[in-house]
């Protein structure tokens, strides 16, 4: 399959290359769509065949449910059976945003969509391309990270090439995602909310508009606990770059520079490409390996943007190993180490 790729602007949003976009999707095809978190691999919710699709080139499980993404509040009865008053609250406060509601399903979704699940994930993306791309098509887009399963998540459509050139139909560019990790998940099916997947909206935003939230027990933990995470996209080794990366953490920071340099220096006398990830505060305290700024401590959401960036910056770059600082601070922090720690399959030094 020959894979188009179309930059668009908002402007354009009403234009030539969104209606090709559209019919792609009407006829069950696939289209990579921008959005405010990371690129999504987009195709009809309701049809299976194009379910079938999706995971196929993604290389996924297909245990792993979709995300349904839609344009607007109406559709969400057709999603699902009913809408608990928090669940409301939520989606009036942060839509169009980086929130996914998990409901329970009505009978019009697929099992293919949902991985096997009476339950369905919603969320309306807040990127006018996409959302004008689902009015047109009219249907409610079925869409994962766009990234072959195990990669880090594509915040760039050429992230998306990398990975899906000539596995899909149609890549929409519409430049970097600017946050740059995927959607807080928020389970609405319980006795109270439950955060399944942190992201940029937390827990204390939660809270302030839908009072107590609770998280999954499997993300309180550093490590994959016995009870699996209730989303099951949680469960794999995820977000992981080619080499072998391991997080130094540690409340005293010369301490964390000096075992970072002195690892390097040992992991190079055994002839290793070792890659760094540091931020511009401690850039400069580095001499050895290929040292990548990841972003500023100053402002969490330029961290939570450089992650996936940085990650593919040194797949391309064939490094053995990688050594990155923990950010554990900010708002983000909690989102932010979820995935580094799964990037690192929980490999982390203390000092
Ligand atoms: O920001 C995002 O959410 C991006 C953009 C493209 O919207 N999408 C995304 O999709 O991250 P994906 O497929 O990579 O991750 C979806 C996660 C998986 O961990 C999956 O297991 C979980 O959502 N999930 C989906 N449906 C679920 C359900 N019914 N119950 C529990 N977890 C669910
Ligand atoms: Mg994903």
């Amino acid at each position: 399959m020959e894979t188009k790729i179309v930059k668009i602007s908002e402007a354009e949003s009403e234009g030539e290359s969104l209606r090709e976009a559209a019919d792609i999707l009407k006829r069950g095809g696939l289209v990579a769509f921008p959005t405010e978190t990371v690129y999504g691999l987009g195709g009809d919710a309701l049809r299976s065949d194009a379910a079938h699709r999706i995971y196929e080139a993604k290389g996924r499980p297909s245990d792993n449910p979709l995300i349904v993404h839609i344009a607007d509040m109406v559709s969400v009865s057709s999603l699902a059976k009913e809408i608990p008053e928090q669940a409301r609250m939520a989606m009036e406060a942060f839509w169009p945003g980086p929130l996914t509601v998990i409901l329970n399903k009505t009978e019009e979704v697929p099992r293919e969509t949902t991985g096997g699940l009476d339950t369905v994930a919603i969320r309306m993306p807040d990127n006018p391309v996409t959302l004008s791309l689902i009015r047109q098509s009219g249907i409610f887009l079925a869409g994962p990270s766009a990234n072959t399963s195990g990669r880090p998540s594509p915040t760039t459509a050429e992230h998306v090439k990398q990975d899906l050139n000539g596995k899909v139909d149609m890549i929409l560019d519409h430049g970097a995602a600017g946050i740059g990790i995927e959607s807080t998940i928020v389970d609405f099916t319980g006795e109270m909310p439950m955060i399944l997947r942190p992201g940029y909206i937390t827990k204390t935003m939660l809270e302030q508009v839908i009072g107590p939230v609770c998280m999954d027990a499997a993300l309180d933990s550093r490590k994959i606990t016995k009870e699996p995470p209730k989303a099951p996209g949680m469960k794999y080794k995820h977000y992981a770059p080619k080499a072998d990366l391991t997080i130094v953490e540690g409340t005293d920071e010369d301490a964390v520079f000096e075992t970072i340099h002195a690892l390097t220096l040992e992991q190079q006398e055994n002839g290793r490409k070792v890659g760094v990830i540091a931020t511009t505060e401690s850039v400069n305290r580095y001499s050895q390996g290929i040292v990548k700024v990841i972003g500023t401590r100053e402002k969490d959401t330029t961290i939570a943007a450089g992650l996936y960036q940085v990650l593919r910056e040194f797949d391309e770059i064939d490094v053995d190993v990688i050594y990155s600082e923990a950010f554990t601070d900010g708002a983000l922090g909690q989102a932010i180490m979820n995935r580094l720690l799964k990037a690192a399959g929980y490999r982390v030094i203390r000092v």
